[in-house]
């Protein structure tokens, strides 16, 4: 076996893995359609409306409304359900940070509850738990595209009157029982920003069946305008969040290609699982058997280092990165953030709420605590790789596991 990467060795990839984003005519000839029509703009164009349609259908929805990017669908979905100061929305505290910012923006809380230790999706248990007679909804995220629990998700929000916003950024196309996420709740949000699994370098999507909440993301998308009515009429609270047709004809092409795209991913993050289950020390982000499709955003595994001669995370990452498997970084505990540890998220608070004790922020968070410092966030579209692809990425995890007490020596 010859030495690691890290330490001069030859690489345990050999070949790169496919280059992301990928594009071939369609998004040329759809851009050079936008360019010489001279409709630029949603408002003229038939672009933009028509990959919300088709986006929307594909996941199994009614309406689709294309938003600038991720976390303003966030936002701009809390403001369609009236969320404003005073209320609080349950959050996972392993997320980017949008998922809870966009809650701040709307005036109100993020209460940060764990994960699950196994799924790293929120824990239904600690959202139950979080409930208070000020909670107005809670917005799951699939993190790394796997599901959250959605059968009990959906029945603690009925049980308590709650709405069920799910963030579906990283889950196009993933599936639960057999049904496209961002179907189980009020609505689900996405983002096309350049890493995810679609992408027209920014961009977002809200889908919902519920023809009133549509009614309202569709006029605070557009300045609080309403379909049909006169340009300078404004009806609601609003702002400018409309795509560009550029970005419609691009994601129109991208979207052609999302179902082999997330079949391919799935399989391979499949095979990964078995791969990996002969490592010790490596357990992979568990798949839960109503999980039907994992659209994949990222391939997630813990690594344990008591099987690896005891290494840091940070040098296990350098070694695997060092032998060609890229590393997305896992997200940082949201509690944990700057600006909520330093106090400026209150200043989005109201009066009250600013000035009160959120003592759960010096809580105790171990599952999300673990998967910020002991995880490896394997990019997706390495998963669009070949079969020999995913066995190269366990033979450079098997390569740093033999070698690993040469990294403590160096
Ligand atoms: C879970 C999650 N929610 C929301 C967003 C926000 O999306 P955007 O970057 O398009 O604003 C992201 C982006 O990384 C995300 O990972």
């Amino acid at each position: 076996m010859t030495q690691l990467a890290l330490l001069g060795g030859p690489p345990a990839k050999t070949k790169p893995f496919p280059a992301w984003p990928c594009y071939d005519q369609r998004e040329q000839k759809a851009l050079l359609e936008v360019l010489e029509s001279r409709r630029w703009w949603r408002t003229e164009g038939s672009w933009v409306a028509r990959f919300e349609q088709d986006f929307a259908s594909y996941h199994g929805a009614k309406h689709g409304i294309a938003i600038t990017n991720g976390t303003h669908a966030l936002e701009v979905a809390l403001a369609a359900l009236g969320v404003g100061p005073g209320d609080e929305v349950i959050v996972p505290d392993a997320t980017f940070v949008a998922t809870a910012s966009a809650v701040l923006f709307a005036g109100a809380m993020p209460v940060m509850v764990d994960i699950c230790p196994d799924t790293e999706c929120i824990d239904p248990d600690r959202v139950e738990a979080a409930i208070t007679p000020r909670t107005r909804g809670v917005i799951p995220v699939h993190l790394g595209g796997h599901p959250a629990d959605l059968d009990r998700l959906v029945q603690i929000a009925t049980k308590h009157n709650l709405f069920l916003l799910e963030d579906c950024a990283h889950a196009h196309g993933s599936q639960w029982h057999g049904k496209q996420v961002g179907t189980y709740g009020c609505a689900g949000t996405f983002s096309f920003q350049s890493s995810k699994l679609m992408t027209a370098g920014e961009g977002g999507i809200i889908i919902t069946s519920d023809d009133g909440l549509e009614r309202n993301l569709r006029s605070i998308h557009d300045c609080g305008r309403l379909p049909g009515e006169w340009f300078y009429s404004h009806y609601m609270y609003g702002s400018n969040y409309r795509l560009t047709e550029w970005q419609g004809a691009i994601l129109s092409a991208q979207l052609e290609r999302l179902d082999e795209q997330t079949q391919r991913r799935d399989a391979n993050g499949q095979l990964l699982d078995r791969l990996l289950a002969e490592v010790p020390g490596i357990t992979p982000q568990a798949r839960d058997p109503r999980c039907t499709r994992n659209g994949h955003y990222a391939y997630i595994l813990h690594f344990d280092n008591r099987e690896f001669s005891g290494i840091s995370s940070q040098r296990f990452i350098e070694a695997v990165v060092a032998e060609g498997i890229p590393n997305q970084a896992a997200y940082p505990q949201v509690h944990k953030l700057a600006m909520f540890q330093n106090g400026s998220y209150r200043k989005r608070l109201c009066r009250d709420q600013a000035a009160e004790e959120h003592s759960f922020l010096k809580g105790s968070f171990p599952n999300s605590l673990r998967a910020a410092t002991e995880d490896y966030w394997i990019p997706q579209y390495c998963l669009l790789g070949d079969e020999q692809d995913m066995h190269q990425i366990a033979e450079a995890i098997v390569k740093v596991q033999e070698h690993a007490s040469s990294l403590i020596q160096h």
